[in-house]
Parts: C-alpha cells; sequence; structure tokens
C-alpha cells in the first residue's frame, strides 16, 4: 500500500473518499450526493459507509462517504480509523486500484488525519501468498492512497503512525505463518532482518547456551520437538544512560500440539498462533526502534515447539527451572508457563528491569473469561497496572485487570516439587498467573497479560480482517509513549 500526499487529485482517480461527522456532510457535495445519502439513510455513524456515482469534471466518479460518528466524541481517534477502515474493507478488493482520499472534511486535526489513513491501511493487511488460486474478483486491487486536503501536519503524524503500522503488520505476519514456516529458528531469522541497520542489539541464546544456565523448564517443552529452542532478546537503548530497562517477556510456543498431555484434533490448527505474545513483542519492539523511542526498552520471547516424541517430557517428569526451583510436570499442555518463567528469571538476571510486562497466549480460560473484548492483565503493582489500562484504553487494545491472591497460590503447591505446572480447572488464567509470579522478584513491578483471546480473530474487526490481528503492538506503544517518553 502505497499512501502519498498530494495538492490536487489526478483527472483520472475515480475513487473519491470523504470522512463525514454524524449529521454533517461536507458543503459543495453534487445533489445526487446529498439526496442519495438521505435516502440510503447514510447518517455518518461510525463505520457506516455511502457511495454513488456522479459526473465530476467530465469523468464518472465513485464518491464514498464514511462516517465517523460525532465530532466531539471520547473515542474520536477510534472512531476515525474505523472510518478509514471502512473504506479499505468497501474498496480494498472493488477493482479499484487508486483512492482519492479528501481529509479536508470533518473538522480534522492532523493527528485525526493521520488516526483515519491508519485505519485504513491497517484493515488493507492481508496475508494472500498462499492463494494462487484467488478468484481473480477476490484478489485486492487497491495499492494506491492519495491523500488531498489534509490538514497541517498530517503528514508528520503519519510518518511516525506508519513506523507503528510497520509493526503491526510484522507482527501479523508472524502470527498468521504457519508453524512449517515460522519455527524458533525463522522467528529468529525474521527478527535478525527486521531490525538489522536499526540500531537494535539482538542476542539469540540456542539450547547449549540454554542448557548451561539451568533453563530447565524452557528447555523441556521443546525437547519433544525436531526444532531447536532458542531465546531471542532484542534491546533498544533511547532513553537517559542510567535509566533501568522495562522489559516485554513473549510467549513464543511456535506450535503447541500439547505435546504428550496431547489436545484433541479440531481445532488443532490454532495453535500456530500460541506465538502471539512473542509477535507483540517483536512488533512492538520493531515499531519502538523505527520510531527511535526515548526510552530503553528490551523485547525478551521464548522461543519453542512444543510437540509429543519419544524425547519429549512426562507428564510427572520434574524440572529444574533457571531460578532452582522445581516445578512438578503434571500437564504437558501447560507448557506457555514453563517457557515464561525461565525467560522471566533470565530477564530480570540480565537487564535488572525497572519493570516487566509479559504478553502470552497462555490460557483457554482466559477466552472463557473475557471472549475477544479484552485481555486479561494480571499485576502485582497497581501504578503499572493503572498505566496499561490507560494505554490499553487509549491504544485500542484493551485490557481488563483480574486477580491474584496468596489462596490462589497455594493452589500450585506440589507434594514433590516446589510447585506444579497445573491447578483446579477453576480459575486457570488465574493460577496460570500465580506461577509466573512465584518467578519475578517482589520489589519488581510486573504484569502478565493473557492475550489467548486476542490474537486471532475469526471474523473482521475495527482495524483488521479476518486472522492474525497484531493485538499488544500498539498497547506496548501506547504505554511506552505515555509512561516512559513523558
Ligand atoms: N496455548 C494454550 C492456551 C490457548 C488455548 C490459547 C486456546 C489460545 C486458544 C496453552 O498452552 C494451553 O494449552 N493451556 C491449557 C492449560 C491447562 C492444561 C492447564 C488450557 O488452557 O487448556
Ligand atoms: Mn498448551
Ligand atoms: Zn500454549
Amino acid at each position: 500500500m502505497q499512501i502519498q500526499f498530494i495538492d490536487t487529485i489526478p483527472g483520472d482517480v475515480r475513487l473519491h473518499a470523504l470522512v463525514v461527522n454524524k449529521g454533517d456532510l461536507p458543503a459543495g457535495l453534487e445533489p445526487q450526493v446529498v439526496d442519495g445519502a438521505a435516502a440510503a439513510r447514510f447518517k455518518g455513524r461510525t463505520g457506516q459507509t455511502f457511495e454513488t456515482f456522479v459526473t465530476r469534471d467530465g469523468g464518472l466518479r465513485r464518491v464514498a462517504l464514511a462516517g465517523a460518528g460525532d465530532a466531539d466524541a471520547k473515542d474520536r481517534l477510534s472512531a476515525l480509523e474505523k472510518a478509514g477502515a471502512a473504506i479499505a474493507a468497501r474498496y480494498l478488493t472493488s477493482g479499484e486500484t487508486v483512492l482519492a482520499l479528501d481529509l479536508g472534511s470533518a473538522r480534522l486535526d492532523a493527528v485525526q488525519a493521520a488516526a483515519v489513513i491508519l485505519g485504513l491501511r491497517l484493515r488493507c493487511w492481508r496475508h494472500d501468498v498462499y492463494r494462487t488460486r484467488l478468484a481473480e474478483e477476490k484478489r485486492a486491487t487497491l495499492t494506491t492512497v492519495n491523500v488531498v486536503n489534509a490538514p497541517a501536519g498530517t503528514q508528520a503524524a503519519w510518518e511516525v503512525q506508519s513506523l507503528i503500522a510497520d509493526g503491526v503488520e510484522f507482527t501479523r505476519k508472524l502470527v498468521a505463518e504457519p508453524a512449517n514456516v515460522v519455527f524458533p529458528l525463522s522467528f529468529v531469522a525474521a527478527c535478525e532482518e527486521a531490525f538489522a541497520g536499526t540500531g537494535a542489539e539482538l542476542t539469540v541464546l540456542d539450547d547449549d547456551a540454554m542448557r548451561k544456565l539451568g533453563m530447565g523448564a524452557l528447555l523441556g517443552v521443546g525437547q519433544g520437538s525436531r526444532q531447536p529452542s532458542r531465546l531471542l532478546a532484542i534491546r533498544w537503548n533511547g532513553g537517559a544512560k542510567d535509566e533501568k530497562p522495562t522489559v516485554f517477556v513473549g510467549k513464543g510456543v511456535t506450535f503447541d500440539t500439547g505435546g504428550i498431555s496431547l489436545k484433541p484434533g479440531p481445532g488443532m490448527g490454532d495453535m500456530k498462533w500460541d506465538m502471539g505474545g512473542a509477535g507483540a513483542v517483536a512488533g512492538a519492539m520493531l515499531a519502538l526502534v523505527k520510531r527511535k523511542a526515548k526510552a530503553n526498552v528490551v523485547g525478551v520471547v521464548g522461543l519453542v515447539e512444543n510437540m509429543p516424541d519419544g524425547n519429549a517430557m512426562r507428564p510427572g517428569d520434574i524440572v529444574t527451572t533457571m531460578s532452582g526451583q522445581t516445578v512438578e510436570v503434571l500437564n504437558t499442555d501447560a507448557e506457555g508457563r514453563l517457557v515464561l518463567c525461565d525467560a522471566l528469571h533470565w530477564a530480570q538476571e540480565q537487564y535488572d528491569p525497572a519493570q516487566i510486562v509479559d504478553f502470552a497466549t497462555l490460557t483457554g480460560a482466559m477466552i472463557i473469561s473475557l471472549g475477544h473484548e479484552y485481555g486479561g492483565m494480571f499485576a502485582n503493582d497497581d501504578g503499572l497496572a493503572d498505566k496499561l489500562l490507560a494505554a490499553g484504553a487509549s491504544s485500542g487494545d484493551k485490557l481488563w485487570r483480574m486477580p491474584l491472591a496468596p489462596a490462589y497460590d497455594k493452589l500450585i503447591d506440589s507434594p514433590i516439587a516446589d510447585m506444579k505446572n497445573i491447578g483446579p480447572r477453576e480459575g486457570g488464567s488465574i493460577t496460570a498467573a500465580q506461577f509466573l509470579q512465584r518467578f519475578v522478584r517482589k520489589a519488581t513491578p510486573w504484569a502478565h497479560c493473557d492475550i489467548a483471546g486476542m490474537v486471532w480473530a475469526d471474523k473482521p474487526g475495527a482495524t483488521w480482517d479476518k486472522g492474525a490481528t497484531g493485538y499488544g503492538v500498539r498497547l506496548i506503544e501506547r504505554f511506552v509513549a505515555e509512561t516512559l517518553e513523558k
């Protein structure tokens, strides 16, 4: 998608789109547009669209209106993203290749105008590379957006937003690719390519290095796979020299069969996106690095494949984690916490972080609790929790806080080791979070985001098509912007 800012619409561009606030059609439109919109009951509600054909300057023009709701709405930016996304959804496969997007209406400022473009670009992303026989009329045709009449400063605002979109798209691709394409080594290679020349510092630990460090839990998950495991750290020092880094940790299970505690067949293919936490962390780091964030941040991702095999962990096996704590692995399908506990411990030893936030498709129970609207967030620190909730609200990647408590923690005590890797069925997301908390220093503010319900969508949403959503990238980017760069 090429997005360019121009002064006047070239005469051969047929598709002209405008953003319209609720009940506030811009002046100067042809009577066909005004009367047609009224006849079609187009009011300018958020995401509503209308199109009609008119003759302008002697040529046939396809005029599209996209509703952005009330001009003074609290969630104005998200409504404007939805307006842009609605245009994308309607015209991406319409046969049109060029869109003239007129941002001179709806009384937009530069930031608001950039939000329209962001929504449009994000909604256009799709992963069609394997669809070699896709019917001609189902193929994306839109390649160019010519932005006209944009308010002063829009181009500069968009330049920053476009780097964030790069991060979201990087994540979506990692998440959408199948597990024979994205596995620990290729995930690392994709990051090495994406971050080359950016100034970010990448550290990669292989199986041997992790064995020397005693990461028995992470390696235990990977030992049933032909694919070697990796730990990848992406570091960006954009902040003050003496400022301790904020570390983001991601679960990167590139495929989760459940291991010997094998998952049922139906739906197992979904587990290619069990690396969605790692994907979000990598994409967010890419956005932050590209826009040269003024903050010290590190992304750490634990990359493994969870397979059943003669060499795989057995239910009942006891592993020793890097922290020295032992875990009785009663269910090899509760593998995410085993990956994260060693990644969390290593991150604390390595970086002495100011705070840690982890992202993981950790439990099916999280989807039962919150569905697909909010990620679940657990935190040992109210200040950090509140900042994450605020970043969630302003980015659109919404979070809802869940509890931690000693009574839940007790449920994972083991009679033979320091803990077991599962609790009872009830409160399954909470006991998973309690497990992680046992690997976090008491004095370090930490939050855990269980995003199992958020990384993949079965139907199109606000700014995404069905498939990989890129959830988490904008949340992390906003969190850094709002709390570390002030
Ligand atoms: N990756 C899954 C969680 C998951 C399930 C994410 C469905 C997205 C959709 C995780 O590794 C898992 O298998 N969790 C188990 C834990 C249980 C064995 C305690 C679960 O949720 O069933
Ligand atoms: Mn699992
Ligand atoms: Zn998993």
